[in-house]
């Protein structure tokens, strides 16, 4: 697909935003732009913008994207230098421990810096609305905590909370088709327990760049503190589908429990694991 320009939303509730949105950003920055296998080696991705460390991350990221085009993947950007785009796929190829048959299933929605308050969120959101089809609705994994779309944005835009996990994420769902069964979060994610109850365990999909520095980083942390670690790729949605962690993305367990989403550096995950290690005792 081609470049999308802002103004598809004018014909939706968002015209009076998008036209601000516009007005607010910079002559060149003004279309949305659909990534696909031909165009991605062109565009920068918007989630990993500097640091040479991402480097890995960010070709499996692309690798990531390329498979999921095949797959009905959309990975949509405002074609600026800076976060703002929304990813979304069909739920059988959505990498997210949920079961929505027959949904789309956002797996990130970012809008960051100076692109916030300007409707630009909404006008990728909306976007998503419209390509919707003869599909049942829209699910996300949201919340409070980092890494996740706040479930306010997503409320304050139709969507309810069909469930909560224990561990505190929230699955967001605008439903089209009243008659379907409201999505849930996989019995795997619900219950956040993983086989490996010896030490750290890692998931992860290369949904997101930031993950081979973090994993790198957070296993040197489990080592500086003599546990065990032991990683593990979803690398196709089935898996990611089956992840004990309700972000999909990224699960730390430890014990056999999970204990955070986060992305974190060494001394981060270091402390929380001491912590944790030091409330159990
Ligand atoms: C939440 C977020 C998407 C909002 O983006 P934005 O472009 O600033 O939002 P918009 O300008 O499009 O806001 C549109 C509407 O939503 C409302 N809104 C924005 N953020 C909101 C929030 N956190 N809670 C409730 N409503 C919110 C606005 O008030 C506005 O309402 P109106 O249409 O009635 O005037 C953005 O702050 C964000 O990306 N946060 C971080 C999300 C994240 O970490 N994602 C995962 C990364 S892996």
């Amino acid at each position: 697909m081609g470049p999308r320009k802002l103004a598809i939303v004018e014909t939706c509730q968002t015209e009076r935003l998008a036209k601000l949105a516009r007005k607010k950003l910079r002559p060149s920055e003004g279309e949305l732009v659909d990534l696909d296998a031909d165009n991605i080696a062109g565009h920068h991705l918007c989630c990993a913008l500097s640091g040479k460390k991402h480097l890995d991350g960010v070709n499996e990221k692309k690798a990531f994207l390329t498979r999921g085009f095949a797959r009905g993947l959309t990975f949509r950007k405002l074609d600026a230098r800076g976060k703002v785009f929304v990813e979304y796929a069909p739920a059988e190829a959505a990498f997210r421990p949920v079961h929505a048959p027959g949904f789309l299933v956002i797996h990130c929605l970012w809008v960051s810096g100076r692109f916030k308050g300007r409707g630009l969120a909404k006008a990728l959101l909306q976007s998503c609305l419209d390509d919707l089809g003869t599909k049942n609705g829209v699910v996300a994994v949201a919340g409070k905590k980092i890494w996740l779309t706040n479930t306010e944005f997503f409320l304050h835009h139709g969507f309810e909370v069909v469930e909560t996990t224990k561990s505190g994420f929230d699955l967001v769902c605008y439903q089209r088709e009243p008659s379907v069964p409201a999505p849930r979060f996989q019995a795997a994610a619900r219950a956040g327990v993983v086989p490996q109850t010896d030490g750290v365990h890692l998931q992860y999909v290369h949904q997101c760049p930031l993950v081979p520095h973090a994993v790198k980083e957070m296993s040197a942390a489990a080592r500086d503190l003599g546990l065990q670690v032991s990683t593990e790729a979803l690398d196709t949605p089935e898996k990611a589908q089956r992840a004990a962690s309700p972000f999909g993305t990224f699960g730390a367990f430890l014990h056999g429990s999970f204990l955070t989403h986060g992305l974190m550096g060494r001394d981060s995950f270091r402390n929380l694991l001491e912590a944790t290690l030091s409330k159990r005792d």
